[in-house]
């Protein structure tokens, strides 16, 4: 397996998959994550308290039975845990704290060690949010915002990590790009039981941020529903306790999907209004009445600039070629997925294989969302 498979990088890291360990105060230290998460691409250890607030919250809770990690010298035991971490992939310290400089010592520690902080803006313990920690900090987005500005100013890669559908998803998705965050950790959990894959995709729409999806991810087959509604890494949680090989399962298999259509977390088609706006890059040319043209709305484009920027890009590339397709070229043809003799031979005769065909739609998608024209800059 080649290490750039995924091509999947974030600052000067690179993960060599797109599964992800999440955290659980209390028990993913660095004795569960070298046990179970050694294939993982990212593992996030902690929820590790950084004050006497946190920590003595932390204690509260355990009083109620709940598992929490707490120290007198947190930042000793973050030490000490990046040391003893022994598996290929990159790892993520989650982290809690009252007060800002624990959070910046922390960060200069995870910094050095080529790791990555991850803020907890997602507990809804009662001992956590009532001192403003976890989930509160979503109700405080000022503060927020203050907090990664100021961690960034370390250099550290910074993530976030939220529950979905606390606030408006929206709003927090792009205050927290804007703050200068580096990577948004979803937790779509949704009211009753299951992944809110729409908050995903929703997600995915308004920010450009590295976007790991989590919730109730038990097999490939849930991973993948997380996947093509455009997260960049799915991670696992209670998942791997009741079964400690799925991450080494969840690895095998996207590695097996990469391998074969070269773009694991490739969008849904829009028109059933299941993709994300990345599926504009299987869009048809747009003349007839569909939901392209919503979509293309969104990104602030008429219907002739949409096609122009296509076309662009098709330049020069074998999305050119395909005479016989719907509308006279690869550049408007459908996700691999779907069945076509028409596409499928015209690959055949230029020589394209499956996977090179979806790295190019990827890039297509990267090229449209990144456009000057859809940016604005
Ligand atoms: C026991 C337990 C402890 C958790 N502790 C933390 C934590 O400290 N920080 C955090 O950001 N998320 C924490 N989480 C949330 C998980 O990382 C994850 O978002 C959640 O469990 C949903 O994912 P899952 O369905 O894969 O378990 C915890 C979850 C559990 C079950
Ligand atoms: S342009 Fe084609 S792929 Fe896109 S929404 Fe319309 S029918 Fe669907
Ligand atoms: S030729 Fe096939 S893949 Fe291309 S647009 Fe038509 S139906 Fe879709």
């Amino acid at each position: 397996m080649s290490d750039d498979l995924f091509n999947l990088k974030i600052g000067n890291l690179s993960l060599k998959n797109p599964i992800a360990l999440a955290s659980m105060g209390g028990i993913t230290d660095s004795i569960f994550a070298n046990e179970f998460a050694k294939d993982a691409g990212l593992v996030i250890l902690g929820g590790y308290n950084l004050d006497t607030v946190t920590n003595r919250a932390a204690s509260d809770i355990i009083k109620r039975g709940r598992t929490e990690f707490i120290s007198e010298e947190p930042l000793k035991l973050i030490s000490n845990e990046l040391e003893s971490i022994k598996i290929g992939g990159v790892v993520a310290i989650n982290v809690r704290s009252c007060s800002i400089e624990p959070l910046i010592e922390a960060a200069e520690i995870i910094k050095n060690a080529n790791a990555i902080i991850e803020i907890d803006a997602h507990c809804r313990q009662p001992e956590m949010t009532k001192i403003g920690i976890g989930e509160a900090l979503l109700k405080n987005l000022p503060k927020l915002e203050d907090i990664i500005h100021r961690i960034k100013t370390t250099g550290a890669i910074v993530s976030i990590k939220v529950r979905a559908n606390v606030i408006d998803n929206i709003k927090m998705a792009k205050a927290i790009e804007n703050a200068g965050a580096d990577i948004l950790h979803v937790d779509a959990m949704k009211k009753g039981a299951g992944t809110d894959l729409e908050a995903i995709r929703k997600i995915r729409d308004a920010t450009r941020l590295l976007l790991i999806g989590n919730n109730s991810v038990t097999d490939f087959n849930t991973a993948k529903e997380i996947f093509a509604r455009g997260a960049d890494i799915v991670s696992v949680a209670r998942g791997v306790i009741e079964n400690p090989s799925l991450i080494s399962q969840l690895v095998k298999d996207v590695t097996s999907l990469q391998e074969e259509i070269g773009w694991y977390n490739a969008p849904k088609h829009v028109c059933r209004g299941e993709g994300d706006l990345r599926g504009l890059t299987f869009c048809c040319l747009p003349v007839k009445a569909c939901p392209v043209h919503s979509n293309i709305k969104k990104i602030g484009l008429t219907a002739k600039e949409f096609a122009d920027i296509k076309m662009e890009f098709a330049k020069g590339t074998p999305l050119e070629y395909g005479d016989s397709t719907c509308f006279g070229s690869l550049v408007w043809c459908c996700k691999i997925t779907k069945m076509c003799p028409l596409r499928d031979s015209v690959l055949e005769t230029i020589g394209l294989s499956d996977a090179e065909y979806m790295k190019l739609k990827k890039e297509l998608a990267d090229y449209i969302l990144n456009h000057p024209k859809v940016t604005g800059k």
